[in-house]
């Protein structure tokens, strides 16, 4: 089978690493991909938030099945594109990926199927929200509705920091995402993820991951994309994953097949866990960057026959096979992330690791320059290994971080603390 990945950073890279194991892969396309990728698979110049260019770019290669990695083509339609093109599509339609796209749909949705989330509000009127803010006092969490790049969540100390946010939201300072916002109660416990396939009807569990979104040691510091995962998540049992199945992503799926908008593709279902009972914090249209990585590491080949079967609205017949492992990746990000940070700097070391099933670095952000690899963003690589123990994971990631050759680069040290605590 002919195969286009759509992305360009280390969670595509996984789902390509995945991809290529299984002997169904004949042809793999990546697009746009990045310097790492390139070393697996062939890489494609594309505007892949353009559903006209990802059509036409898949007829004119005999693409048999396109997997959707970041959440922008989702939002632009891309998936709907194809599918009207006649293509098999990895990936939830343009209305489905709303449950993504817009915090105020995901809540509505929630009310429908009663499923247990944080009490809100909803607001397109500043006023109207700054009210509801002094009604409810603080811990108090702000919303933009629209999709911010992770950055569009604020939690509140004070009244007056709920204020201040409000003013930025309708200020301007997340665009047209902040012109409405939704105003939650902040929910107390540990988050997980929780990553489930859908074909619109069936739903199957892939896995659970926890990741680490704050750049310092000790979870503090500004929030990032991600500074590192490790799978699976030990505060996700069997009994609060079947829970959350039954009460969040079950009732959620059914509900988005009545409104006419099959969810197909992963969803990632974000979880917070106190005393036993998972509460839906968010739902993602895609995968968890980098928490695909970890994932793809304990699943390998199987992957693509998942992805596959949720295509083709198959996941009632099929089975994970699971390994009884644990995954751990370790975020290298250049010096000065999340602000400002440089590009270019030459990454050292690389190819003197040894990559098997056990140990893989995952390419970010990088490029090629003069046969070196370069930084070509603030995450840059993913470094990953599996183990059949949390410890052995964590100690053969940092084993080949130490291999790594960036004096430009960081990570933090503590990757995994709190399952190993
Ligand atoms: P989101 O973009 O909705 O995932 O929010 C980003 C992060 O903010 C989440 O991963 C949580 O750590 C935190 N967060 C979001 N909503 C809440 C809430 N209602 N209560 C507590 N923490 C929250
Ligand atoms: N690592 C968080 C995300 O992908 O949304």
């Amino acid at each position: 089978m002919n195969i286009l990945i759509l992305g360009s950073g280390g969670r595509e890279h996984s789902l390509a690493w995945a991809v290529m194991q299984n002997p169904k892969c004949d042809k793999l396309i990546v697009a746009p991909g990045n310097a790492g990728i390139a070393q697996i698979a062939d890489c494609a110049t594309l505007d892949i938030n353009s559903g006209g260019a990802v059509v036409q770019f898949a007829e004119e290669n005999s693409i048999e099945f396109v997997i959707i990695g970041p959440e922008a083509p989702l939002a632009n339609g891309v998936a709907d594109r194809l599918r009207e093109a006649g293509l098999l599509v990895f990936g939830p339609s343009k209305a489905a990926s709303a449950l993504e796209a817009s915090k105020a749909f995901t809540k509505e949705i929630c009310d429908a199927c009663g499923a247990p989330t944080a009490a809100y509000g909803h607001f397109t009127d500043i006023d109207a929200a700054k009210a509801y803010v002094r009604t409810q006092g603080a811990p108090i969490v702000v919303k933009a509705d629209g999709l911010a790049a992770g950055k569009g969540v604020i939690i509140a100390e004070t009244v007056a920091e709920a204020e201040a946010a409000l003013d930025d939201m309708f200020g301007g300072s997340f665009g047209t995402a902040g012109a409405e916002v939704v105003i939650e109660e902040f929910m107390r416990g540990e988050e997980a993820s929780f990553f489930v396939l859908c074909d619109g009807e069936n739903v199957l569990p892939i896995g659970s991951a926890q990741d680490h979104k704050r750049v310092g040691e000790g979870d503090t510091g500004p929030n990032t994309g991600g500074m590192g995962a490790y799978s699976p998540a030990p505060v996700l049992t069997d009994a609060i994953a079947e829970r959350a199945l039954a009460e969040i992503v079950r009732p959620t799926v059914a509900e988005m097949t009545k409104r006419g908008m099959p969810y197909q593709g992963v969803l990632y279902v974000g979880l917070m866990i106190e005393d036993g009972a998972p509460r839906l914090v968010e739902y993602n249209a895609r995968f968890g960057d980098p928490e695909c990585q970890v994932l793809m590491m304990r699943l390998g080949a199987q992957a693509f026959d998942l992805m596959h079967a949720a295509a083709e609205g198959r996941l009632g017949s099929i089975q994970v096979n699971w390994a009884d492992d644990h995954a751990l990746t370790v975020v290298l990000a250049a010096k000065g992330y999340p602000g400002a940070y440089e590009k270019g700097t030459v990454i050292g070391g690389l190819d003197a690791l040894s990559e098997d099933g056990n140990h893989m670095v995952f390419h970010a952000g990088t490029a090629e320059r003069d046969g070196a690899f370069v930084a070509a963003g603030g995450r840059v690589l993913n470094v990953t290994a599996r183990g059949s123990t949390l410890v052995e994971a964590q100690q053969r990631a940092y084993a080949m971080v130490d291999g790594v050759d960036w004096p430009d680069g960081f990570c933090r040290r503590d990757i995994g603390w709190r399952a190993l605590d």
